[in-house]
């Protein structure tokens, strides 16, 4: 896949200020630092175009990255960080199920989660309410370059028991440090879309 374009065209905190126009969205979603908008950066060849962090928290608003003038990336806030006020974490909530509840323009949410551990209570909850809003997902098990190939396949394992996965999901390993599993995610997402 090439990229010719992006565009961050607008961090979004309420509905009124999503874009606009009929163009197809695709949502990251995952724990706090599990590598979403590292995720976004490898797959668009950006090193930092999406800001990323060592420390969790680093996304707070929507942020809808319009590509090849064609389609959307909306990088999310990211959940499970234990040091947040229980304010903020109401905060999160409403303005994530705004967003994943209503959106017509979502057509599929990419789950990233960490190849190295088995998923937590929150991304079996994540999973489920995509789940629930008919909403396609392609889980991503990232961090893979930190996974020797000998225990990779035990871990997808792992993943695809924990979270429960339906017959129609499957997993794609990846790297946003080293980019493996980049051709086979852009693949993943054209059999969703025309993208
Ligand atoms: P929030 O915005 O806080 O929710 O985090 P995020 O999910 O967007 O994570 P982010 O992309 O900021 O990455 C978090 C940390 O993980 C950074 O230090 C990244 O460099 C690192 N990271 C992300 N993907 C990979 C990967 O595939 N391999 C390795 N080794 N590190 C990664
Ligand atoms: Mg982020």
């Amino acid at each position: 896949m090439k990229v010719n374009s992006v565009e961050l065209v607008i961090s979004a905190v309420k509905e009124q200020q999503y874009p606009n126009d009929p163009f197809p969205e695709i949502a990251l979603a995952g724990r706090s630092n599990v590598g979403k908008s590292s995720f976004i950066n490898r797959m668009i060849q950006r090193k930092s175009m999406a800001r990323t962090s060592a420390k969790p928290g680093k996304t707070q608003t929507l942020n809808f990255y319009f590509i090849n003038e064609n389609f959307y990336f909306v990088d999310v806030p990211g959940y499970g960080y234990a040091k947040v006020s229980k304010k903020e974490r109401e905060k999160w909530g409403t303005m994530m199920e705004t967003y994943f509840s209503s959106r017509e323009e979502l057509k599929l949410t990419v789950l990233i989660v960490d190849l190295r551990h088995k998923p937590t209570e929150d991304d079996f909850l994540m999973y489920d309410f995509l789940k629930y809003y008919d909403i396609p997902v392609l889980i991503i098990a990232t961090k893979m370059d930190k996974v020797p190939k000998s225990k990779r396949q035990k871990q997808l394992k792992v993943i695809s028991e924990t979270l429960d996965i339906e017959p129609e999901d499957r997993i794609v390993p990846f790297s946003a440090e080293s980019g493996e599993g980049k051709e086979e995610a852009w693949k993943a997402i054209r059999s969703y879309m025309n993208v």
